[in-house]
């Protein structure tokens, strides 16, 4: 196991977001969340990145509480993630987004701005190449040059996810990729974050699409109001009576 939740609630004044909710996640496996709009799926993620910290519980990773590390020291610990709303560095390249995202693994100190030493330039190159290689494995190798923020939706989405994968993560946190995506792009996607586990990586993936989500993942955590229904393989879940009641609930809004 890689990462555990124990427990874990958030209250946001008096709304609660979650309520105790446990779950592992095991090495190189594809873990995926859904529920309903407003379900704290997002919040989850915010709370594993450490953007909150739980107002009880505990989330471990290989079996250090990291609730209350900053974000950024999680993502050194080996967790990083995209999201919902896209956030990238719209007035650089595609190629230098993918570079800054590799920050927590520089030891030089190179976002001065100068690549002085010689060691300092020969990170530099191989920091270059590493980007150079995630874009290609996420399908957008040509657009290198491209402003994150002239590229359309799809790719900016993939590029996120190669920024993601920049900081060498052990389990990457996909807030909604698929978001705007056709059939075809989406399909695109479930090869891509295939190839993520191919390398090793444990994925959480949160998306509405319930095709992709049955079809991708090893199992699934169902949140509905902050609680968890259901936990399972795709197979136990999708049979699951809270599960089918809780989407037929948002149909009829
Ligand atoms: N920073 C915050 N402050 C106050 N309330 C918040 C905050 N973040 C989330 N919430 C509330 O917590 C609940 C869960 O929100 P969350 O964004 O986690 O849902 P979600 O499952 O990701 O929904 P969606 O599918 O729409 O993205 C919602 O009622 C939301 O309004
Ligand atoms: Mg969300």
């Amino acid at each position: 196991m890689i990462l555990a939740l124990e427990n874990v609630s958030k209250n946001f004044g008096g709304l609660a977001a979650l309520s105790d909710i446990s779950f592992n996640v095991n090495a190189g496996e594809i873990v995926g969340v859904i529920g309903p709009n407003g379900a704290g799926k997002t919040t989850l993620f915010n709370l594993i990145t450490g953007v909150f910290s739980p107002s009880s519980g505990t989330i471990r990773y290989r079996d250090k509480a990291v609730n209350g590390l900053k974000p950024h020291k999680i993502t050194e610990l080996g967790v990083a993630r995209t999201f919902q709303n896209i956030r990238l560095f719209g007035h650089i390249s595609a190629l230098e987004n993918v570079m800054a995202g590799a920050h927590c693994r520089i030891k030089a100190n190179l976002w001065q701005g100068l690549w002085r030493t010689k060691v300092e330039r020969k990170e530099e190159r191989e920091l270059r190449q590493k980007a150079k290689t995630l874009l290609q494995l996420v399908g957008i190798a040509d657009e290198e040059n491209t402003l994150a923020a002239s590229l359309p939706y799809g790719k900016q989405r993939r590029l996120e996810i190669a920024r993601a994968l920049a900081a060498e993560p052990e389990v990457v946190l996909l807030d909604e990729p698929a978001a705007g995506m056709n059939e075809s792009e989406t399909e695109d996607l479930h090869g891509l974050i295939k190839e993520i586990q191919k390398l090793g990586k444990a994925v959480v993936l949160i998306e509405h699409d319930m095709n992709l989500m049955m079809n991708l993942c090893d199992r699934l955590v169902v949140l509905n109001f902050g609680k968890k229904i259901s936990e399972g393989t795709p197979d136990v879940v999708r049979e699951n009576a809270e599960v089918i009641e809780a989407y037929l609930g948002k149909e009829e809004e």
